[in-house]
């Protein structure tokens, strides 16, 4: 007897919501199917690897309705599905054991041999790795795009290319890029679409709107939100993300239970979350700004007046994440780490504990001195990712910090 296929993953339906409920209201009461689970108003964890498989699975009348097993499919993971769906207003989404899995085996999906990809040069560090190591030895072939070059997409893409992978807004330095033309210009020639939208979030942002035909996030950051589970997912089309469970069952970056109902505990509080750190990230950002300690303050629709009406066209919230070059370079950037009481020193983004980190020396510090410089990470850079603590508190601890650095210069006067 041959294996039976697999029902595709999503084919199972949740509670419907009334079409007019709003993003904050889905994300409450989407995935839910309580009277499959014994009334429970929270979905309960599957934690089975393994499902019973009564009969035949081509006999069974209800064959889609079957479970089978946790690496292609698991009812808890397919509620966190359901969110991530309505988050980004696609059809479909599907979450993964880390956010490099979503996009490693997103890219092994649609890639082979010979093909083109046109990646952003300022893409997480992961993806770097994934598309100037891994992808090439398999013989795919990359184009590297710069923050500059990425204003005109229509240069960038070429008829060669098949695959486009972009971030907006990037890391560390926070700038936009158009999600509309990169759209028209991929699909100009053929070529999908993907974007990494960890930063930015489906609450302040989605891409779908403007035709990017693959949003891929790392679910560790805002999704989960809480600083304690590994995460992924991508959300697109059903064509698409059919082709990407294939994918996904061999490679097996499946995310367990436990985490995937973390996830959707975290998912749950979203909306809430990103309101709060868009209102302290925009606060922070002006008011250091302002400090004579800070050389330049980077956040979305500052760099200039074309990146803020990208942002303004794309983004519903600016997000939490600020970073903010420190004169006197790393020796005064690490004074005001020791000085700071509640941000935390870790790598890592998207928490309720607000968290600072020193992009040359974490998620840079593979490039050349000379390259970071020419892609404006200097030395004195520091990366915060605002939580949702009072945001006078985090003011307070973070004006004291800088103002700690002008009483006691780093080096001594002869
Ligand atoms: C923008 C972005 N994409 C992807 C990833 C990779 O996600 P994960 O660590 O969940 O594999 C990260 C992790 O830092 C990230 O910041």
């Amino acid at each position: 007897v041959s294996d039976p296929s697999p029902p595709s993953r999503g084919s199972r339906r949740f509670d419907p919501l009334p079409e007019w409920v709003g993003l904050a209201t889905q994300l409450i009461h989407g995935g839910r199917r309580p009277e499959r689970n014994a009334g429970a108003v929270v979905p309960p964890i599957y934690q089975t690897s393994t499902f019973h498989f009564p009969g035949p699975f081509s006999e069974s009348a209800d064959e889609r309705r079957l479970y089978m097993y946790t690496r292609l499919e698991n009812p808890t993971l397919e509620v966190a599905d359901d969110l991530l769906r309505r988050l980004e207003g696609t059809e479909s989404a599907r979450v993964f054991g880390s956010g490099m899995g979503a996009i490693a085996t997103t890219l092994l999906t649609f890639l082979r041999s010979g093909d083109e990809v046109v990646a952003l040069d300022t893409l997480y560090g992961g993806s770097l790795d994934l598309l100037s190591g891994l992808l090439p030895r398999l013989g795919v072939r990359v184009r590297w795009v710069s923050a500059a070059d990425a204003r005109e997409p229509e240069r960038a893409v070429r008829p060669s290319t098949k695959f486009v992978l972009i971030e907006s807004p990037t890391n560390p330095l926070l700038q936009v890029t158009d999600l509309r033309r990169w759209s028209d210009a991929a699909h100009a020639v053929g070529a999908l679409l993907a974007i990494d939208n960890t930063f930015a979030t489906p609450v302040n942002q989605r891409p779908a709107t403007f035709g990017v035909d693959l949003m891929l996030h790392s679910g560790t950051k805002y999704l989960g939100g809480h600083a304690d589970l590994l995460a992924g997912a991508v959300a697109g089309r059903e064509e698409h993300l059919a082709a990407i469970d294939e994918t996904h069952a061999v490679l097996g970056s499946v995310l367990d239970p436990f985490a995937g109902f973390l996830l959707v505990r975290g998912l749950r509080t979203l909306a809430l979350r990103v309101e709060r750190q868009n209102t302290t990230g925009a606060r922070l950002a002006a008011r250091l700004a302002q400090h004579p300690r800070v050389e330049s303050v980077h956040y979305p629709g500052l760099g200039g007046p074309e990146q803020e009406a990208i942002a303004a066209r794309q983004m519903r919230g600016r997000g939490g994440m600020v970073s903010i070059a420190v004169r006197g370079g790393s020796s005064a950037a690490h004074a005001v780490l020791r000085r700071l009481q509640l941000v935390h020193v870790a790598g890592s983004l998207g928490g309720v504990e607000s968290l600072v980190s020193v992009p040359s020396e974490t998620s840079h510090r593979h490039l050349s001195a000379e390259q970071r410089a020419e892609r404006g990470i200097v030395d004195g850079l520091l990366r915060f990712s605002f939580g949702i603590e009072e945001p006078a508190d985090l003011e307070r601890d973070l004006v004291a910090a800088l103002d700690g650095l002008a009483r006691a210069p780093t080096t001594p006067p002869l």
